[in-house]
């Protein structure tokens, strides 16, 4: 009986090595729309999921393996890693399947939902045992940096992998419904008006709760290519929600405890403009604004200004988890976007989130686990390198957050970030199963977007829970910790 569960064991981690060695392939929403919108074929999203999660799950685990051991240890840590050992074994089981296996297919789809389940809570898992460990242990900088970078990527694989599964269940499975005009959790006419609406209401609504009162809000669309035609673009509106929503929470929060509950506010004014290749939506509040010493801090999970939750209370806090501003630059740069914040101390903020106005170009952007990545793990603070030690750690937070858009057009990956195709990807054959390195920067993928094999432009996929299901969860969508 032993030896059985340690050949389980080897053969586990044997298999978790042979994936990780591909890196993913990242898809565009014009993929996921296309292979959503006609003819949505089980088959070929089947045939492309049964290796890019496992590629995706492989990936990230190698990355928690390589965790400092005083946070791999804490209870919390040990039961999201048995979480994704668990969901590794559960869809490695469909490696060998064919097509031709109506059932087996199906039952696919059962164990993507059993999956997501299963994964609900790992954000706030995840992040309590942070928390554990900083009680038990305390940490340094070096652990800090580790783990802020290490959130960064986690974060991201699970959005990616949820996105995946989500587009995968809504589309085939007959126990889910799903709104008529969305392709999966997708809105090919997402109007940002709506959405920006929406988080308003619900940011309001808690805010009253929380001090009597909140600011008034103006809105300003301004659509430079297309002039009076209401703005819209291809994205996935529960995304957006979040983002919108911790935002404007933020800025509420803000202008309430500078001016004071019992004074008059100055309203936000959201301001969306969508031009040819950039949708901006800038949220501008005068909120007292952050001062420049602070900048460095904000996009650090668990950095707050409020005061800590009581998970007791059974109320939803306006803030005070830390989570908000890095989890929703994270939605934003999931498709290639970015979310910015410039402050005037003693004045307010703007907070701006920049989108993709093309689809073609909203391509996802993946962690790979490779030798990069790898050296960001054992890698310690470098010596200070400017008279104020501040400075240079100033310097290395910037430029460990500005992987994404630099390099788009490079084939290498950035600072272990999958990039955008190249735009001369098409032409390139496919790379399955070719130039595997372990652990090098020219890994394979074992789905190429261009694969015959998939035939992932022809037929497609798409993404998330919808943004009208999430409705219908208030806890879900208000706390902005306890994300889907
Ligand atoms: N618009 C703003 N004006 C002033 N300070 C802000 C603004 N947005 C964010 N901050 C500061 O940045 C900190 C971090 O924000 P973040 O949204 O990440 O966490 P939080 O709001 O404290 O908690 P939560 O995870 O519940 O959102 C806030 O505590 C606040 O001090
Ligand atoms: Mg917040």
């Amino acid at each position: 009986m032993m030896k059985v569960t340690k050949q389980q064991l080897v053969q586990a981690a044997r298999l978790i090595d042979h994936y990780s060695q591909y890196q993913p392939s990242p898809l565009s929403l014009k993929k996921f729309i296309a292979f959503g919108e006609k003819n949505a074929s089980e088959k070929a999203s089947f045939i492309f999921l049964k290796k890019e999660i496992p590629v995706r799950l492989a990936n990230i685990m190698k990355e928690i393996n390589l965790l400092p051991e005083s946070l791999l240890m804490q209870p919390s840590v040990r039961l999201v890693k048995s979480w994704y050992e668990k969901s590794f074994e559960e869809v490695i089981e469909f490696e060998n399947v064919s097509i031709e296996s109506t059932v087996r297919v199906a039952e696919f789809c059962d164990a993507l939902v059993k999956i997501r389940n299963r994964h609900t809570n790992v954000v706030e898992t995840m992040a309590q045992g942070i928390l554990e460990l900083k009680d038990n242990y305390g940490y340094d900088h070096v652990i800090q940096n580790n783990i802020q970078y290490f959130l960064d990527r986690f974060y991201m694989s699970r959005i990616s992998i949820r996105m995946l599964i989500n587009q995968h269940t809504l589309l085939f499975s007959e126990k889910l419904d799903n709104h008529p005009r969305h392709v999966g959790c997708i809105d090919p006419h997402c109007d940002l008006h709506d959405v920006a609406k929406d988080a308003y209401d619900n940011a309001r609504f808690l805010c009253d709760r929380y001090y009597l009162n909140s600011p008034e809000v103006q809105y300003q669309c301004i659509n430079g290519s297309e002039h009076s035609v209401p703005i819209e673009i291809v994205y996935v509106p529960s995304h957006l929600y979040h983002i919108m929503f911790e935002l404007i929470k933020n800025a509420m929060r803000a202008v309430v405890e500078y001016h004071g509950p019992d004074n008059d506010l100055p309203p936000i004014h959201i301001t969306i403009c969508k031009g040819k290749e950039d949708l901006t939506i800038k949220i501008a509040d005068q909120g007292g604004g952050i001062p420049r010493t602070s900048a460095d801090l904000l996009f650090q999970y668990m950095y707050s200004t409020a005061p800590k939750p009581d998970p007791e209370s059974g109320t939803v806090p306006l803030a005070g988890y830390g989570y908000g501003l890095p989890l929703s630059r994270l939605y934003a740069k999931y498709f290639m976007g970015d979310l910015v914040l410039s402050s005037m101390e003693g004045y307010g903020t703007d907070a701006v989130i920049y989108l993709k106005v093309l689809s073609s170009e909203a391509s996802e952007l993946l962690p790979i686990f490779n030798k990069t990545s790898l050296k960001q793990y054992s890698s310690s603070i470098p010596a200070a390198d400017w008279s104020n030690p501040n400075y240079t750690s100033g310097l290395h937070f910037a430029r460990q957050f500005s992987t994404a858009s630099k390099r788009k057009y490079s084939t290498m990956p950035a600072r272990g970030y999958s990039t955008m195709p190249a735009r001369g990807y098409s032409t390139m054959p496919a790379r399955r199963y070719s130039t595997m390195s372990p652990c090098g920067c020219s890994k394979g993928t074992l789905n190429d977007s261009k694969c015959s094999e998939t035939k992932f432009d022809q037929n497609n996929m798409s993404d998330v829970v919808s943004y009208r299901t999430s409705q219908r969860e208030p806890l879900f969508r208000l706390a902005g910790l306890f994300i889907r």
